[in-house]
């Protein structure tokens, strides 16, 4: 594996992109900002493809980018060049897609609560596939098609996001595929959806999708969400009614270990998922049965490429603990406060892996709640007005689901040439 795997690390303490000092290379940089290590998504992508493309042939495998992980120009247009195609949750994301350089066949269309105007719009783009997230969708969308005049011959290609009742084992507002949460179509809900399908030529039903949550680090409970889709998918295509059952979206959710540098067991994840698709899917690709299989990896691909830079503003010590208060915080991360997620915060001039001398301190932001925490309770060395911190593995997920809460604007985000 080449260097660039490793987006950022730490060396002799310091925090380096490919052997030179961060310091160096952010020095004209205002914080707080994002800095992307764009060679490192290029290096995930080429390994996820080589990778799951042991498993089946590469021209059968869709990777779908989650655009909602990052929709950043710059990513979108090298996911692009990539020869990556994207999954969307709205017309926004359709726009920025397209901006950058896709086709709407590149375009895989998900969501729960998608409007009329967002339907229309994917209807009229031509997306590559609508993926329905219940009945109320699907009648919608049934009746649309006949507004707009669509026929047999330019039918709309669907999918049947299926919630198969499977447990993630991630936090629980991540969690997607539990017969509690929102998203997709029970069992039950699938049959009615196939019967009401079984009435129009005007959508194509390509198969059943998936994604069951995120953050994954234990691929069992994919594997086998994977296993009861086919099952499904096996019993309602055997009429070949409502199409020709020929995709199938294993969906997104790999996650990626966020208290280590070491990126190593991340790739051992996508093995993983490559022995997944030998076992699962593997077959029916070889007997002709399937055609495409999509996935829809966000965080995986993009999360370790991006860190949010920030600078301290003070440390104020109380009678009960130290605190770092820097210029960004649950306004651009909001993962901490929102999952109590942990990311890892190092001084951009010498990191507190080698440095003996450290405090307990929380790193804050300077939002006005007391959510807005970045680190709580890190071992940091002792850190003054002006220097600058890392936050890692904000590359996924921070500046897209980032706020101007308090007003205080939106940050730059800047991509790192080397
Ligand atoms: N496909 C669908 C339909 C999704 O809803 C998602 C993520 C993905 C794919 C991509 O999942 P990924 O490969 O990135 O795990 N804000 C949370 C994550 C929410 C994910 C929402 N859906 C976080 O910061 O952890």
């Amino acid at each position: 594996m080449t260097d660039t795997f490793n987006a950022f690390e730490i060396k002799n303490g310091v925090v380096t992109v490919d052997d030179r000092p961060l310091t160096e290379l952010t020095a004209g940089f205002e914080t707080p900002c994002f800095v992307y290590n764009l060679k490192h998504i290029r290096s995930r992508v080429q390994f996820m493809r080589e990778t799951l493309t042991t498993a089946l042939d590469a021209r059968l495998l869709s990777i779908h980018y989650a655009v909602k992980a990052n929709s950043r120009h710059s990513i979108l247009r090298l996911l692009c060049e990539l020869g990556a195609s994207v999954d969307v949750v709205s017309d926004g994301e359709i726009a920025a897609s397209l901006d950058a350089g896709f086709q709407p066949s590149d375009v895989l269309f998900s969501g729960v609560g998608k409007t009329k105007k967002e339907l229309r719009t994917a209807v009229h783009q031509g997306v590559k596939q609508i993926n329905v997230e219940s009945l109320g969708e699907l009648e919608r969308l049934i009746r649309m098609t006949e507004e707009l005049g669509i026929t047999a011959q330019n039918a709309i290609s669907i999918g049947l996001r299926f919630n198969p009742n499977v447990c993630p084992e991630t936090h629980p507002y991540i969690t997607t595929g539990l017969k509690e949460n929102k998203f997709g179509l029970e069992t039950e809900a699938v049959r009615d959806a196939v019967k009401l399908l079984c009435r129009t030529d005007r959508l194509t039903l390509r198969g059943l999708s998936l994604h069951i949550g995120s953050q994954l680090l234990d691929l069992a409970p994919l594997d086998e969400a994977i296993e009861r889709s086919l099952a499904l998918h096996d019993e309602l295509s055997s009429s070949r009614a409502a199409g020709p059952w020929d995709r199938f979206d294993a969906g997104g959710g790999v996650g990626i270990d966020y208290t280590s540098f070491d990126e190593r067991t991340e790739r051992d994840a996508i093995h993983s998922l490559g022995e997944i698709f030998t076992k699962r899917l593997r077959p029916r690709v070889a007997s002709g049965s399937l055609r495409d299989i999509m996935i829809e990896p966000g965080r995986w691909l993009v999360a370790r490429a991006g860190l949010l830079l920030t600078e301290v503003q003070y440390v104020k010590s109380t009678s009960h603990k130290t605190f770092v208060i820097v210029d960004g915080g649950m306004n651009l991360l909001l993962r901490p406060a929102l999952y109590e997620a942990e990311h890892r915060i190092e001084p951009l001039h010498a990191s507190s892996i080698n440095k003996t001398n450290k405090i307990r301190v929380d790193v804050v932001g300077p939002i006005c709640e007391s959510a807005d925490v970045l680190g709580r309770d890190r071992l940091l060395p002792s850190v003054n007005e002006g220097d600058r911190l890392a936050v890692f593995d904000s590359g996924a997920y921070g500046r897209s689901m980032s706020s101007n809460y308090n007003l205080r604007g939106w940050p730059d985000e800047h991509d790192l040439n080397f």
